[in-house]
C-alpha cells in the first residue's frame, strides 16, 4: 500500500519555525518544482498565514492563494481551517463561514482540513457541510492530545461522527508532537477497524518521536503523512520529507515521490533560510522533551517566548511552563491548539506575571468558561466556573447558534469605510476588523525582518545589503530609529517623535498602574466619573487577548493619562482615582 505525502513547507513548517513570516515572493519560484515531486497535497494556506499576511507582511492572502495555485497542475492545494473560527480567533456566524469556505474553494483550495480545538463537532458542522456541498475534499481532523479524559474510544467515537458528516478523509492532528509510536499504532488500528476513510497523521518533531511514530503509523495502515522539506523540518516542525520518503523506499509503504525533485526544492529552501535566519528562534529548533510534560504545540513555544520577551519576563519561562498544565486541567483539558493554546498560554502567563492566580482573566478565557468555545473535554469544576464568571450560567447549545448573521452588516460597514475592492476583502475585514482596514487602505508598512535585535543580525547584514538595515531600538523607554549602514558606513541615530510624549505621571495614592505590556483598546470612564471597586476602567490588549483593568477601590476618576491606541508598559500609570 502506497503512503501519500502532504508537504507542509509553505504553511505549518514556517508557522512553527519562522513565526509564519515566509513571503509569497519567496514561495512562488519553487512551486513548479514542488508540484513535480508527486505529493498528494501541498498545505499552503490557512492556519496563521492569513493573519500574518495582513498584520505584518502587507500581503493579500487571497492573492497568495491564487498565485500559488496557478503553478499547481498535479498537486492538490490544501488549507487548515479552524472550524467555526475559520482562520481567526473567534467563532464567526454561519453565513460568514459559508461565504469564506466557498470563496476559498473558488480561489483554489481543493482540500479543507477542518478541526476544532476542543473536538466539538458542532463547531465543525457548518464548514464541513459547506465544503462537502461545493464538492471539495473535506478532511476532518481530530485534535490529538493526552489527558485523563482523552481515550482511544473517545477518539474513535469522534471519528465516527466526522465520517457520518460526510468527511472524505480523517486526520490525526498531533499539533504538539505528543503521539508515541505505540499510541499512533493502536489509535490508527482502532480507527481502521471502525472507519472506512483514509487516515492522515500530522505530527511535529518537538519531542523527537515523530519519525518513529510515522513508521509505526505505516505499520498500522496510515494513508497520508505530513512532512516538511528538510531545511524547515525538525524542531517544532514536521519530520523531513526527503528522509521519510527515502526511509520508506523498498518497503510496502513506498511513497513513489521523486527524491531528486525534492532535493532540488530543498536546496531552494536551504538558501532561502538564511534570509529568515534572524527570526528563527533557536528554542523552536531544539528537541524539547518538556513538551511531553507540558504538551505545548509547535509554534506555541516560540509564541510564549516572544510574549514573555514582550513583557520583559523571559526569566519566568520555566514557571509559566509549569503553570500551563494546571490551567489546562482547570479548563477541562482542552487540546492545546489555536485558539485554546492562546487561552491557556496567556492565562498561565498572567497567573505567573501577576503573582496571583486568576487575578486578571482575559475576556477570551471568560468566554471559554461560558461555553462559547464549545464543550470542554471534561466538565469544569463548579467552583472554578463561579470564580471566573460569577453567577452566570455557561451555555449548553451550539455556540454559533447564538450568533446572528453578520456578513451583510459588516459588508455595509466596510463599504462605508471605502476599503472594499473585491468580495474577498469583505471577508478579510470581517475576520480581522481591527487589523484589516489599515491593510486594505494600503497603509500597512511591511515588517522588516528584525524581531531579534541588531546583534544577532549584524553579521548577516554586513555580508549582504539586501538585509534589513533599519531598526527601532528602545533605550530606557525612548525609541530610536537606527539605520545600520553596511561596512564602513556610520550609525545614524535619530530620535523618534515618541520622545515628545508627556513625562510619565508620578505615582501617588490612587494611581492605577498597568501590569502588562500592551495597547489601550478602550478607556471606559471619563474624568469626574464615580467608580465602584471592580468597575472596568479600561481594556488593554496584550498577547492577543483583551484584559480589563478594573478599579481596586471606589472613588472619583481624577485624571486619565492614556487614550485609545496608546502603547503601555508594565508600571505605567493609567489613571488616578481619588
Ligand atoms: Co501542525
Amino acid at each position: 500500500m502506497k503512503v501519500k505525502i502532504t508537504e507542509t513547507v509553505l504553511r505549518d513548517a514556517h508557522q512553527s519555525l519562522l513565526a509564519t513570516r515566509m513571503r509569497t515572493e519567496d514561495m512562488l519560484p519553487v512551486i513548479d518544482k514542488l508540484d513535480e515531486a508527486g505529493y498528494f497535497s501541498l498545505e499552503m494556506w490557512g492556519g496563521a498565514t492569513f493573519d500574518t499576511c495582513i498584520r505584518y507582511l502587507n500581503e493579500d492572502p487571497w492573492v497568495r492563494l491564487r498565485e500559488i495555485k496557478q503553478h499547481m497542475r498535479k498537486t492538490k492545494a490544501q488549507m487548515l481551517l479552524r472550524g467555526q473560527n475559520l482562520v481567526g480567533y473567534r467563532h464567526y456566524s454561519d453565513d460568514v463561514v459559508e461565504k469564506f469556505v466557498s470563496k476559498a474553494f473558488e480561489n483554489g483550495i481543493d482540500i479543507f482540513r477542518i478541526f476544532d480545538a476542543v473536538n466539538d463537532v458542532r463547531n465543525m458542522q457548518t464548514s464541513i457541510k459547506t465544503a462537502t456541498d461545493i464538492g471539495a475534499h473535506v478532511q476532518g481532523a481530530i485534535s490529538y492530545t493526552i489527558s485523563p479524559v482523552h481515550t482511544t474510544e473517545k477518539y474513535v467515537e469522534f471519528a465516527k461522527e466526522l465520517e457520518h458528516m460526510g468527511c472524505d478523509s480523517l486526520c490525526i492532528k498531533d499539533m504538539a508532537g505528543l503521539i508515541s509510536p505505540h499510541n499512533a499504532k493502536s489509535l490508527i488500528q482502532s480507527l481502521k477497524d471502525e472507519i472506512s476513510l483514509p487516515i492522515a497523521l500530522h505530527s511535529h518533531c518537538t519531542s523527537g518521536m515523530a519519525p518513529m511514530s510515522y513508521m509505526a503509523a505505516c505499520e498500522a495502515g496510515v494513508d497520508i503523512l505530513d512532512t516538511a522539506l528538510s531545511p524547515l523540518s525538525w524542531g517544532t516542525s514536521q519530520p523531513p520529507s526527503e528522509s521519510i520518503v527515502a526511509g520508506l523506499q523498498g518497503t510496502p509503504y513506498e511513497t513513489g515521490l521523486d527524491l531528486k525533485c525534492m532535493t532540488e526544492a530543498a536546496l531552494y529552501f536551504r538558501n532561502l533560510k538564511s534570509k529568515y535566519q534572524c527570526i528563527l528562534d533557536p528554542i523552536s529548533e531544539q528537541i524539547d522533551t518538556n513538551v511531553l510534560l507540558y504538551q505545548i504545540p509547535g509554534g506555541m513555544l516560540s509564541n510564549l517566548v516572544s510574549q514573555l520577551k514582550e513583557q520583559n519576563a523571559l526569566d519566568k519561562y520555566e514557571e509559566v511552563l509549569e503553570e500551563m498544565p494546571r490551567v489546562r486541567a482547570e479548563l477541562g483539558y482542552p487540546p492545546l491548539v489555536t485558539p485554546t493554546s492562546q487561552i491557556v498560554g496567556t492565562q498561565a502567563v498572567l497567573n505567573v506575571l501577576m503573582g496571583e492566580r486568576y487575578k486578571v482573566v482575559p475576556k477570551e478565557v471568560k468566554d471559554y468558561v461560558r461555553g462559547l468555545y464549545g464543550r470542554p473535554p471534561k466538565p469544569m469544576d463548579q467552583d472554578f466556573v463561579a470564580m471566573i464568571i460569577g453567577e452566570e450560567t455557561p451555555i449548553t447549545s451550539r455556540p454559533a447558534d447564538l450568533l446572528s448573521p453578520e456578513y451583510d452588516k459588516m459588508k455595509l460597514q466596510a463599504e462605508e469605510m471605502g476599503i472594499i475592492k473585491k468580495e474577498e476583502d469583505i471577508l478579510t475585514y470581517i475576520l480581522y476588523p481591527s487589523v484589516a482596514p489599515k491593510f486594505l487602505k494600503g497603509e500597512l508598512e511591511p515588517e522588516v525582518l528584525t524581531p531579534v535585535m541588531a546583534n544577532d543580525c549584524k553579521d548577516i547584514i554586513s555580508q549582504n545589503t539586501s538585509y534589513p538595515t533599519e531598526f527601532k531600538v528602545e533605550v530606557e523607554g525612548d525609541v530610536f530609529n537606527v539605520k545600520v549602514e553596511p561596512k564602513s558606513g556610520t550609525l545614524n541615530i535619530s530620535e523618534n517623535s515618541e520622545k515628545d510624549k508627556p513625562q510619565n505621571p508620578i505615582e501617588s495614592k490612587g494611581s492605577v498602574k498597568c501590569d502588562m505590556q500592551g495597547v489601550v483598546l478602550s478607556v471606559d470612564v471619563d474624568t469626574g466619573d464615580q467608580v465602584e471597586a471592580g468597575d472596568t476602567l479600561c481594556v488593554i490588549e496584550a498577547m492577543k487577548m483583551e484584559n480589563s483593568v478594573s478599579a481596586s477601590q471606589s472613588g472619583t476618576v481624577k485624571e486619565i493619562y492614556v487614550s485609545n491606541g496608546d502603547s503601555v508598559s508594565t508600571g505605567d500609570i493609567l489613571m488616578l482615582i481619588e
